[in-house]
């Protein structure tokens, strides 16, 4: 059955006014969220009415009749923005409209981002991480906590009800009527996937806020998307840590992806002889993929946990193939700069696979090695060598930088 309408008391003081999003595709373009996802905002009824996230535009109706059912906007005091992304964001200037008396809350970056976002100036006050305000009746502490996902970024304390409001952190692209993390069944995957995706690139800044929040008395944690964390949140926020602490090590551990397309195997081979080099070269773990089906999350999960790749594609019409371009969408200059990069691929006349992929990687700031290989139609047994020496020069200079 379907709630649309529904508010749900987290705490007597403290409502969900979110809303649910069955039928989202893709997130952020590149995502999937085969489960739909829900954006969660919170209504805190004190003495000085509060309101925690906004939702994505598009949802206004459902949003604007559930913040009805809770107070009259005209009496909302704060709105508090721990992140400005306009999934949280999108309602926000919607809502101020109705709230004349509203002050947006948020950090520096954050009230940075919505007047470039949305309009240069609006009533706006800017917290920063142990900075208090007086509700009344009750006290919100913000707590910094960057980049997860954006530098705007920042966690919302409410002890009087033991509420956390962490935005990205904790959350997952999932939907279900129910709402609670002890009624809508299991979701790890999608928690999961979500984390790998949104803040897997973020680890350090993961494990440094978990640590600030390690001591609070905590009863709920209400993320900005997916179930809201009453009963497992320790487990949810454990799991976090865990994702990051892992994910922190790979850098330690040299492993070369290579992911590559090939529709008669010829670059298939060229794939296969490089990788035979790689593993001559010394103990470095290869990891060769034919990427024609492969996910985004595959993907990214692959491109994280690489100390290098070498992506390898035929020329078809000129133009490489629409996977490499999937995989350089996951391919992120913040977290991926710098690692060694390379490239191959048959070609049948033109040959513009070589500088299409070498510009696309050096583009994601990865560090070019070489000139590749790059042979017409079938390698022969020569250029298949030369894969091989390819990849054991590849391989000696990832164990050089260590
Ligand atoms: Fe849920 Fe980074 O936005």
């Amino acid at each position: 059955m379907k709630k649309d309408n529904q508010v749900l008391a987290v705490t007597d003081d403290v409502k969900w006014i979110g809303v649910l999003d069955r039928d989202i595709v893709t997130f952020d373009v590149v995502m999937e969220t085969k489960y739909g996802t829900t954006y969660n905002s919170y209504f805190i009824n004190a003495e000085r009415k509060a309101v925690v996230e906004t939702t994505k535009e598009a949802f206004w109706d459902t949003y604007l009749a559930k913040i009805q059912q809770v107070c009259d906007p005209g009496e909302i005091e704060y709105i508090i923005l721990n992140h400005t992304e306009p999934d949280h964001s999108g309602n926000l200037f919607n809502l101020m409209r109705l709230a004349p008396k509203a002050r947006v809350v948020g950090s520096g970056n954050a009230i940075r981002y919505l007047k470039d976002l949305f309009q240069p100036d609006f009533p706006h006050l800017i917290v920063k991480d142990g900075d208090t305000l007086d509700l009344g009746n009750k006290t919100l502490h913000f707590i910094g906590a960057p980049n997860l996902h954006w530098p705007d970024t920042m966690y919302t304390w409410l002890p009087e009800d033991r509420v956390l409001f962490t935005c990205d952190s904790f959350g997952a692209h999932f939907c279900h009527d129910e709402m609670f993390d002890d009624l809508t069944g299991n979701w790890d995957d999608a928690f999961k996937y979500y984390f790998d995706v949104i803040l897997k690139p973020f680890s350090r800044f993961m494990v440094k806020a978990i640590d600030r929040i390690r001591d609070l008395d905590i009863g709920v944690v209400c993320t900005g998307h997916g179930p809201i964390l009453r009963t497992h949140w320790k487990k949810y926020v454990d799991l976090s840590e865990h994702y990051a602490r892992e994910a922190m090590q790979y850098p330690e551990q040299q492993r070369v992806f290579i992911p590559y397309v090939s529709a008669y195997q010829k670059t298939g081979q060229l794939a296969q002889a490089i990788a035979e080099g790689i593993r001559k070269a010394g103990p470095i773990e290869v990891d060769v993929e034919d990427i024609e089906k492969s996910t985004l999350g595959e993907l990214e999960e692959k491109v994280t946990k690489a100390s290098a790749v070498i992506v390898g594609s035929p020329t078809i019409n000129q133009n490489i193939l629409l996977p490499v371009y999937r995989l350089f969408a996951v391919i992120t200059p913040l977290r991926d700069r710098g690692k060694l990069a390379g490239g191959f691929g048959s070609y049948g006349w033109s040959g513009e696979n070589r500088q299409l992929i070498e510009s696309g990687l050096k583009n994601l700031k990865l560090d070019y090695f070489g000139e590749g290989v790059f042979v017409k139609f079938s390698p022969t047994s020569g250029e298949l060598a030369q894969c091989e020496e390819y990849g054991k020069a590849f391989g000696g200079e990832l164990l050089k930088r260590g």
